[in-house]
């Protein structure tokens, strides 16, 4: 274990978030997210000030009276512009251009909300962010500063030109594409501009950390690196074993089917659900056998839903869904079980129970289901995966690789993974629990600090 030293991380969503419960006391909760959990791994072994939004009007009470946690700071914005930020710029501009999902002939439209949004929204809000920050090395210079995703591009440039010395580093989670021409050239040399203010740019895969460089090679360079995010295996093993996983695995095992394909994701058009239902309908209508065999579990959590795409996609996957067991499914026999909300402890039981986890991701920065649900799985399971997942780089040799567009190739990888035999699917499954357990979130997080302290020494001796 690496020595402690002091860290300010700064991410949209924070370790801790508050509201009130039905009595009307304050409640603290988790804050959610793959980035938050895997990051509160630096909590422990480090000295850690973490700098947030304030995203509901608790936490913004709480930032007010300046009453939370020591080492949290939450950042209250003016609400139209966090909605600028979040609900036009961050998600879904960047967020569809970064996981290309715009479909262009109509869409992202540029309009004079979308352009008031970046200058009074995102660069605003990111500018509330600089200044916590800034204050926050005037009492700790030395500090690393570790800056999250795709919320907060603007960011560095405007420390960096507050303090030259700073050290600066930011993670982007999420895919780097090749192609930024949906964005008009003043905002995307920003963009770039922004994360070259950095001293380490940083992404899971070496295919998103390839793409930056190249578009970075006209407008400057920094030190650009690769480590992929993982999960913290002790958490899981005791999770697993938990009172709540398991009174949850009871139920499922109560009325699980013969075999079990199995999804686990945000309601996100990037997640890709819509074609795994129209795969596994092919694979229904295909191969009559299966009928009343096999059923798709799918435990979706609802996300980001004040976005009229968010709404409009988790509306398509429960008409599918309708369509496919109205068409398929019997009295006795439910073709898919969709489950809306929000219940990682069933999450958690499904990974122990699944014969094939699907995920068909059409761009994903790592995708950490491909990781957790292997690792808990019991059964043998076999992992069906997108070539476009970041995890794809590291655990491809053993999944079932399928391209997400092809809707009748991801039917036949589902077949394949029901009929593999089960020296193989041990074999396979074995191997990926085998990397997981080796290549932990406590390893990432090291060596990543490993690469920082290198750069920004040649940076600053
Ligand atoms: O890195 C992607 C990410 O920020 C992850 O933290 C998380 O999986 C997801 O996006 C959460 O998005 P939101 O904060 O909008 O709910």
């Amino acid at each position: 274990m690496a020595a402690r030293r002091s860290l300010i991380v700064v991410s949209n969503r924070g370790p801790v978030t508050y509201d009130r419960d039905a009595a009307g006391n304050r409640v603290k909760r988790r804050g959610g997210g793959g980035l938050v959990t895997a990051l509160r791994g630096l909590l422990e072994h480090h000295d850690v000030t973490w700098i947030a939004s304030a995203t509901t009007d608790e936490d913004r009470r709480v930032a007010e009276e300046g009453l939370g946690d020591r080492d949290v700071v939450l950042v209250a914005h003016d609400p139209a512009a966090y909605d600028g930020y979040y609900n036009v710029i961050a998600n879904p501009l960047l967020w569809f251009i970064q996981h290309s999902l715009w479909g262009l002939a109509t869409k992202p439209d540029l309009d004079r909300r979308t352009h008031t949004a970046w200058t009074e929204g995102y660069a605003a809000v990111t500018r509330s962010f600089a200044e916590a920050v800034v204050s926050q090395l005037d009492n700790n210079p030395d500090a690393l500063v570790f800056f999250h995703d795709y919320h907060l591009y603007l960011a560095p440039r405007m420390v960096r030109d507050a303090r030259p010395e700073a050290a600066l580093a930011h993670f982007v989670h999420i895919p780097w594409p090749p192609d930024w021409s949906i964005l008009p050239p003043a905002m995307r040399q920003a963009i770039y501009d922004g994360l070259l203010a950095n001293d380490v740019v940083a992404f899971h895969t070496e295919r998103w950390a390839r793409n930056f460089r190249n578009g970075c090679s006209d407008v400057g360079t920094t030190h650009v690196t690769h480590h992929p995010i993982s999960i913290d295996v002790a958490e899981f093993d005791e999770l697993r074993e938990s009172d709540a996983v398991k009174e949850r695995e009871a139920q499922l095992i109560a009325s699980r089917p013969e075999k079990l394909i199995l999804r686990v994701d945000r309601t996100d058009p990037s997640k890709n659900i819509v074609r795994g239902f129209r795969a596994f309908r092919l694979l229904l209508e295909e191969h009559p056998e299966w009928h009343g065999r096999v059923s798709m579990l799918a435990l979706l959590d609802p996300s980001r839903q004040a976005i009229p795409e968010y709404v409009e996609y988790l509306a398509t996957i429960e008409q599918e869904v309708a369509a496919v067991n109205s068409q398929l499914g019997s009295d006795d026999w439910l073709p898919v079980d969709l489950r809306v909300a929000d219940d990682f402890a069933r999450s958690v039981a499904a990974y122990k129970q699944f014969d094939v986890l699907l995920v068909n991701a059409v761009y994903d920065g790592m995708n950490l289901v491909a990781k957790e649900a292997p690792l808990v799985n019991d059964r043998g399971g076999v992992l069906v995966l997108s070539e476009n997942a970041g995890a794809h780089e590291e655990l491809g040799a053993w999944a079932v690789t399928v391209n997400p567009f092809d809707v009748a190739g991801q039917a036949d990888a589902l077949h394949a993974a029901l009929t593999m035999d089960e020296p193989e699917r041990r074999r396979r499954a074995a191997a990926i629990q085998a990397h997981v357990r080796e290549h932990d979130v406590v390893e990432w997080i090291e060596t990543l600090l490993g690469d920082f302290d290198r750069a920004s020494r040649n940076v600053h001796p």
